[in-house]
């Protein structure tokens, strides 16, 4: 039965088991609204209690059905249901109570969670927002200023936040459902949410504040406008017209392209990992090495203490060893600060460091993020290869060199990887875990199950240059300067792409990154013969005379007192190219620039894609989405490109 009665005295427990996360789906809303008539019209129920089963309470409404028409009962109605019963209800909530399933709870009249609860309405990140009462309850049970952050937001919060906002009336010191049933007694009158004033309505002003603050973040995403709008509704209007716009709103968003494009990177970031050796039982991980202490290693070695890992951190110096280890302690207590570390001492000290790779001799991983040269990296290795266990697992963080010639010099090559994190390492969620091909079957389970453990989304790529990500990135970095060439500036490639969604244009991504890097590449690409054909040097021209990007004050842009304004150096040189290559530069239209550039984007995609070098158009989606500002609502590359029918 997915919702069943038991009792407890004279205490109904409601129990949905609904396996994997609670979704309220149809067979769930229906349950419940029949047990709600039951315990009405059962003489020895006084007070019910509402819990779930397995690993959490409902994690919100079935994502699958939202492609569905809709199917009664709906949910507003099982929770106004719940709200008018005549017997208490207490919501007894543990793992995460989201969505839908926070509205279930705040429909009850009571709520206890477990200590490790955590409570939200994250419908915006699905480009919705709340369709059964989450904007008008929520800040009827909290100040209306949090109830805004956590709708538009999206951020789910913890129990001891939700006990001190008001959200919940106890936190669990033992038993869960025994507490439950205890408050449950403890109650003989149901209390209901919506009969309370809404909480700090005095301080519109307030309000207001935090409404513009967050309109800024919404670029185009219009969930959360809609979200800002909703809760602002649920405020101000009284609570059946609010519930009746909230509705409404919910219903509008849902068949929306954005919401479309939302659920399929929600399905896709879970479905990257379904490979059959994904599966297979993975090498045992505790003992971390990392070699490098600049900004990756510390960040890679900052995202495993972060998670329960071991690690030990080696420089070749004993200046460069302090400096790195500094950095790594600077991470640990910034994130310690943002609350995320709750035993800094205990992650502190399962970190070690070491100028000798001997330290290494009984570690289970050991990455590599020292200088991008292949011939630095291959002595790394050959150096791994002779102190470490035989079968331990030896990764790359290169982001663009052949992983295939790294591994070679291993003399069991199975037993290499490409793990390319994303900068800052512990922050960012994106892991590529690059396959070459003698890489053994358990190397890639672990790998998946590393990613995992990491808290990341790990995607399988074959060895190319640059892998998944990268590849398409250069290809569309090569169309923008194309764009240049054909007429376009800088500044009007930034401004479509910042338009189309992207937080920052590509331009101005290079001047933030530094032009050196991407210059080094270049000339190691051209020394081996892999670019021909149409060679545009405005950028190497840029980086002759030193402009670097922001660290040098001036690249595609001069920045002034951190602003970035167009260049007339920039231009000439642009002009001087246009004439070299005897392109006219005639004046561009800025609606032209996003079709070449999500044209050039995707025919790359397309080429990965049939080179099996990945696996699927939805893991391609998800790389750039997670590690190249793709805009989220628009689903990634290649669901863009399907939507316009490309
Ligand atoms: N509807 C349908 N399926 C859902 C779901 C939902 N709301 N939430 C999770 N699932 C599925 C996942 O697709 C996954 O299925 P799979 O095993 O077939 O791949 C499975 O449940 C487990 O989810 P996963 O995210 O891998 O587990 P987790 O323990 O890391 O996280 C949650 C659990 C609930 C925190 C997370 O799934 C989540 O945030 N879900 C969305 C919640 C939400 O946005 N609710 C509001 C909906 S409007």
């Amino acid at each position: 039965m997915t919702v069943s009665i038991d009792t407890q005295g004279r205490v109904a427990i409601v129990t949905i088991d609904n396996p994997p996360v609670n979704a309220s789906s149809q067979a769930v809303r229906a349950g419940l609204l029949e047990a709600v008539t039951k315990t009405e019209d059962d003489p020895d129920v006084d007070a019910v209690v509402l819990a779930c089963a397995g690993r959490t309470f409902v994690a919100g409404a079935d994502v699958r059905e939202f492609d569905l028409p809709l199917m009664e009962p709906h949910l507003p109605d099982v929770i106004a249901a719940i709200e008018a019963a005549s017997k208490p209800w207490v919501a007894a909530i543990h793992g995460t109570a989201l969505g839908g399933g926070l509205e279930l709870a705040m429909g009850c009249h009571f709520r206890i969670a477990d200590p490790m609860a955590r409570m939200g309405l994250p419908e915006v990140n699905l480009g919705l927002v709340p369709g059964a009462g989450g904007t008008v309850r929520l800040p009827r049970l909290v100040e209306a200023e949090l109830a805004l952050t956590m709708i538009a937001g999206g951020k789910p919060i913890l129990a001891n936040v939700a006990l001190t906002a008001g959200l919940i009336d106890a936190i669990a010191t033992s038993d869960l459902l025994d507490e439950a049933v205890a408050l449950a007694v403890e109650h003989a009158a149901p209390r209901r949410t919506l009969e309370n004033a809404v909480v700090g309505a005095s301080d519109a002003e307030a309000f207001d504040k935090t409404a513009t603050g967050l309109r800024r973040k919404v670029r185009g995403q219009e969930s959360i406008a809609a979200a800002i709008d909703a809760v602002g509704r649920g405020v101000r209007l009284p609570a059946d017209e609010a519930l009746a716009a909230e509705r409404a709103a919910f219903l509008a968003l849902k068949s929306s392209d954005q919401a479309r494009a939302l659920r399929h990177i929600f399905f896709a970031e879970r479905a990257t990992l379904a490979d059959p050796r994904a599966k297979l039982t993975p090498r045992p991980l505790q003992r971390i090495g990392v070699i490098g202490g600049g900004t990756m290693g510390v960040g890679i070695v900052s995202a495993f203490l972060m998670r329960g890992f071991e690690v030990t951190l080696i420089e070749r110096d004993e200046a460069s060893l302090h400096a790195g280890a500094d950095r790594v302690h600077a991470t640990l207590d910034s994130s310690a600060k943002r609350g995320l570390l709750p035993d800094l001492d205990a992650v502190s000290a399962r970190f070690d460091t070491a100028i000798d790779y001997a330290a290494l001799s009984d570690a289970d991983l050991v990455i590599e993020a020292v200088f991008e040269d292949m011939e630095v990296k291959k002595q790394v290795f050959a150096r791994l290869d002779q102190v470490t266990k035989p079968d331990a697992i030896l990764a790359t963080n290169t982001s663009y060199l052949d992983v295939n010639a790294i591994a070679a010099v291993l003399s069991d090559p199975s037993r290499a990887v490409g793990l390319h994190f994303f900068s800052p390492a512990h922050v960012m969620k994106l892991l590529e875990i690059v396959l070459p091909g003698a890489v053994a079957e358990d190397v890639v389970a672990t790998a998946a199950k590393l990613s995992k453990s990491l808290g990341k989304i790990g995607v399988l790529s074959g060895v190319c240059d640059g892998f998944i990500g990268n590849r398409i990135m250069s290809a569309y970095r090569a169309e923008a300067d194309r764009l240049l060439i054909d007429g376009a500036s800088p500044d009007q490639v930034d401004s479509a792409m910042r338009a189309y969604g992207f937080p920052i244009g590509v331009f101005e991504m290079q001047d933030l990154a530094g032009l050196d890097i991407a210059w080094a590449m270049r000339k190691r690409r051209l020394a081996e013969g892999k670019i021909s054909g149409g060679y545009i040097r405005i950028a190497d021209r840029l980086c002759e005379i030193g402009r670097f990007g922001r660290k040098t004050g001036a690249g595609w842009y001069d920045h002034v007192d951190g602003t970035a304004l167009p260049s007339e150096v920039v231009m000439s040189i642009i002009a001087e190219e246009r004439q070299t290559m005897e392109a006219v530069g005639k004046a561009f239209a800025t609606e032209d620039v996003m079709p070449r550039i999500l044209g050039a984007m995707t025919r790359e995609a397309e080429a990965v894609l049939a080179e099996g070098i990945a696996r699927s158009a939805e893991d391609i989606d998800v790389v750039m989405v997670n590690g190249y500002s793709f805009p989220r609502w628009k689903g990634g590359p290649m669901f863009a490109a399907r939507s316009a029918g490309g």
